[in-house]
């Protein structure tokens, strides 16, 4: 099962992939992850990349298309996976459905969550990551058992320098003229479902495993 998540940024892609790739036992690829990892540990790729993210723009297509086809290329991919911030632009989409077509293979769905602007604004100041792990909490609604530590690797949680509220307003004006085209893009392929992500996560997730059955 190929899945691919579409929707603004903080509209809780990740939160949802992360249960997906739980419930169905396949690899959750966030091509955001792969790039903080990177900056984390100081490669040439994430020097790169961490001048357009503090920015709040997109990584530019020849940098991020190359990483998400060798992670794909992978062997736990074989079954499936589930793409989080891949693609968010019309030529990355078209790269990756060449690259499927020349395997005889298809995106099985695309989910985009659905949340207005207003909403992502508030739910970012209050995210919390771990630069280690890629776990995500909220300091109101998904708190760690210990204020400030990851509950699943024990590092030190932060707020993302691209959450600052500035840099989410351009996330969300980059979102929209970049990446929402993806939506008739895989409406017209006929894989495109839509869940409502204003929703509490759970009954949000359970929106998604009815659209999976
Ligand atoms: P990326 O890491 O993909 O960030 P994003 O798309 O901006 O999305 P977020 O991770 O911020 O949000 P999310 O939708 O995953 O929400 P989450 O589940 O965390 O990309 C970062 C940057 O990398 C980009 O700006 C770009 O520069 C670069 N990049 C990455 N991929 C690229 C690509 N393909 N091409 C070019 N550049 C690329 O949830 C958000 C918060 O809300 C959390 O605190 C969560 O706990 C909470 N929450 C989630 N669901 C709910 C709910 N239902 N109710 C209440 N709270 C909720
Ligand atoms: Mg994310």
């Amino acid at each position: 099962m190929k899945i691919i998540m579409l929707g603004a940024p903080g509209a809780g892609k990740g939160t949802q992939a992360k249960m997906i790739a739980e419930k169905y036992g396949i690899p959750h690829i966030s091509t955001g992850d792969i790039f903080r990892a990177n900056i984390k540990n100081g490669t040439q790729l994430g020097m790169e990349a961490k001048q357009y993210m503090d920015k709040g723009l997109l990584v530019p297509d020849e940098l991020t298309v190359k990483i998400l086809l060798d992670r794909v290329a992978q062997d736990d991919c074989k079954k499936g996976y589930v793409l989080d911030g891949f693609p968010r632009t019309i030529p990355q989409a078209e790269v990756l459905d060449k690259a499927l077509t020349e395997l005889g293979d298809k995106i099985d769905y695309a989910i985009d969550v659905d949340v207005p602007d207003e909403n992502i604004v508030r739910r970012m100041g209050g995210r919390r990551a771990c630069l280690s792990c890629g776990a995500t909490y909220h300091i109101e609604h998904v708190p760690p058992k210990k204020e400030g530590i990851c509950d699943t690797c024990g590092q030190e949680l932060v707020l993302r320098d691209d959450d600052k509220p500035e840099t989410v307003q351009n996330r969300l004006n980059v979102y929209h003229e970049q990446t929402q085209p993806l939506i008739e893009f895989y409406q017209a392929k006929g894989v495109l479902k839509t869940v409502d992500g204003t929703v509490d996560m759970k009954d949000v997730f359970t929106a998604i495993t009815e659209i999976l059955k």
